[in-house]
C-alpha cells in the first residue's frame, strides 16, 4: 500500500505546495515514486483553485521544483481518513489540524513539519513567507529541503 503523506499550511500557495514538490522531487530521485502518494491543503480557503504564489515559484523553479498543485481547502472529513501523514508547517497549523481532529486516530496522524528536521532542528516552525522578502522564501526551500529528507530517511528505514 502507498504512504499517503499531506502536507498543509494555511494559504496552500507557498509553504505546503513547495514542500509537496520538493517531497515528490525526492521520491523520485530515490526511485520511490511507486510507494508513495503526496498532496497539499490549506487550512484556509482563501486561494482555493490559485496556483502557487508567483515569488514562490520563481524561487523554487530555481531549485529545480516545479510548482504545478493548485490550492485546496483542507476537508477533514475526508482528509483524516484517506492519509496516513498530515504534516503542518507551523504551531498554528497544528492547532487548527488538533482542533478539527475528531479521535485519537486522527490526532495521532499529525505532525510537524519541523521535526523531521536534521540541519535546522533549532527551528520550531517554517514560517510564513507570504508578507516577507526574498530571505523568507530561501529560508522555506532551505527547511523544506532539510525536512523532506529527514522525514523520508525516517520513512525509508522503518
Ligand atoms: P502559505 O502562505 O500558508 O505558506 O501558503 C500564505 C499565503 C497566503 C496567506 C497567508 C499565508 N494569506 O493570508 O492570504
Amino acid at each position: 500500500m502507498k504512504k499517503r503523506i499531506l502536507f498543509i499550511c494555511l494559504g496552500n500557495i507557498c509553504r505546503s505546495p513547495s514542500a509537496e514538490a520538493i517531497m515528490k522531487y525526492y521520491v523520485k530521485d530515490r526511485g520511490l515514486e511507486e510507494q508513495y502518494y503526496i498532496d497539499s491543503a490549506g487550512i484556509s480557503g482563501y486561494h482555493s483553485g490559485d496556483p502557487a504564489d508567483r515569488r514562490m515559484q520563481s524561487h523554487a523553479i530555481r531549485r529545480g521544483y516545479d510548482l504545478t498543485s493548485l490550492s485546496r481547502k483542507f476537508y477533514p472529513d475526508a482528509d483524516f481518513s484517506d492519509f496516513d501523514m498530515i504534516i503542518g508547517m507551523d504551531d498554528q497549523n497544528i492547532r487548527d489540524l488538533q482542533r478539527m481532529a475528531t479521535s485519537e486516530e486522527e490526532k495521532n496522524k499529525i505532525f510537524k513539519m519541523t521535526d523531521f528536521c536534521q540541519r535546522f532542528s533549532y527551528r520550531d516552525s517554517v514560517p510564513d513567507p507570504y508578507y516577507g522578502g526574498d530571505s523568507g522564501f530561501e529560508l522555506v526551500l532551505d527547511l523544506l529541503e532539510d525536512a523532506v529528507e529527514g522525514l523520508l530517511d525516517q520513512l525509508e528505514n522503518k
